[in-house]
């Protein structure tokens, strides 16, 4: 197994004043970094062959495997500005212990926890420059894997590369931090008992596409999933986890689905039972219904819902639709509970507080 990542800077980066250019006004996923970081395995081999190149195209041949059968899988983290000038990511070991559980599911090579944060290491060391700095702006990092054996037969393939790439971040949805509306998705689900629900594969975000289209087209955001069996459980968003407030105040209860083998575990979604029980609330992992959710919703008991994860950090939910029902959580607008999360989560992401759990990993 090779660990030192060879390293091919650009000759040609961005220019400076285009780069400023981009970063002050990133939006989200739509400009990369100069370079990238590749690593290859091969059966009987393994890893091999790291490099920090330029950012590049691929060349891929017609029967890559991964273009016809999808064994694809992909991790997201972020690069905050620190406040005293450093920079720091949050729990990245945690994305590499997921990469490695995802590639476990699509039948992939794994890629160990060391040689997932040397890329890191190395990619956020070249393309310094590209991390934005001020409020909730950060360096999104992207790692993913594909296969790149060539052939028709339906089998895990004996090739694999791995590819990490960064994009100046700024807020993922385009209106800031306005709450988003809802489609409760009863026609399609996202996953199943056994399925891949769990894993961060690329199916499973196209599996979700239709039902965004038609969250759209019913005047809303995005959309809830609801579990396979009954469509009744609240599970998740199509990128990011979900928590309920009941009560309001010190008293207030923060209630999110239990993982239950169909969900993606969120990182922020950990991050969150941890920094909610800090700050006295008191903290739930338990199904919650559809039918829970209007009732609470028509009788006050549930004050405050919002999405998170790393891409959205906490964005609140503030209107619900389904088949049958709609209804308006709380006043429709950002509540004091999901405001005050979001702050200390950032204050932690950006070195503003203390971080008293190690989460922050200084690059
Ligand atoms: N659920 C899904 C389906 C996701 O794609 C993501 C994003 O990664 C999340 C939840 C939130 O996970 P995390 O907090 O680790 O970013
Ligand atoms: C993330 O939050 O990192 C995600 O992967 C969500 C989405 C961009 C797919």
């Amino acid at each position: 197994m090779t660990t030192a990542i060879e390293l091919k800077p650009s000759s040609h980066p961005l220019a400076d004043a285009e780069r400023e250019a981009i970063l002050a006004n990133p939006g989200f996923g739509r400009y990369f970094t100069d370079h990238m970081v590749t690593i290859r395995w091969t059966e009987g081999r393994g890893w091999h062959d790291a490099q920090l190149q330029p950012y590049a195209p691929l060349s891929i041949d017609p029967a890559n495997m991964t273009l016809h059968y999808g064994q694809a899988i992909f991790e997201g983290m972020k690069v905050f500005r620190q406040a005293d000038g450093t920079l720091g990511t949050f729990r990245p070991e945690a994305n590499a212990e997921r990469f490695q559980r995802s590639a476990r599911r699509l039948a992939m090579a794994e890629l160990p926890t060391e040689m997932f944060m040397a890329a890191v290491e190395a990619l956020v060391a070249q393309d310094e420059a590209w991390v934005p700095s001020g409020g909730e702006a950060s360096l999104y990092l992207r790692p993913f894997m594909i296969a790149t054996e060539l052939g028709l037969g339906v089998r895990p393939a004996n090739e694999y590369l791995f590819i990490l790439i960064a994009s100046p971040a700024g807020a993922y949805f385009p209106r800031g931090l306005k709450p988003v509306s809802v489609w409760l998705s009863e026609e399609y689900v996202r996953a199943a008992p056994g399925g891949t629900g769990e894993a961060k594969c690329a199916g499973n975000y196209a599996a979700s596409l239709v039902a965004q289209a038609q969250a759209a087209a019913q005047g809303c955001d995005q959309v809830v999933w609801l579990d396979a069996l009954e469509r009744r459980w609240i599970e998740e968003m199509g990128g990011m986890n979900l928590y309920f407030v009941q009560g309001s105040g010190d008293d207030a209860v923060i209630v999110t689905p239990e993982l239950t083998g169909t969900l993606l575990a969120g990182i922020t979604r950990d991050s969150l039972l941890k920094i909610a029980a800090d700050l006295g609330y008191r903290v739930e992992e338990r199904r919650i219904s559809k039918e829970e959710w209007e009732q609470g919703n028509a009788d006050g008991t549930i004050t405050e819902v919002f999405a998170c994860g790393t891409a959205a950090v906490i964005t609140p939910v503030g209107a619900v639709k389904s088949a049958g029902a709609e209804w308006t959580v709380g006043d429709g607008g950002t509540g004091p509970v999901t405001a005050r999360l979001r702050e200390a989560l950032l204050a932690i992401q950006t070195g503003q507080a203390a971080d008293e759990h190690g989460w922050m990993h200084r690059l």
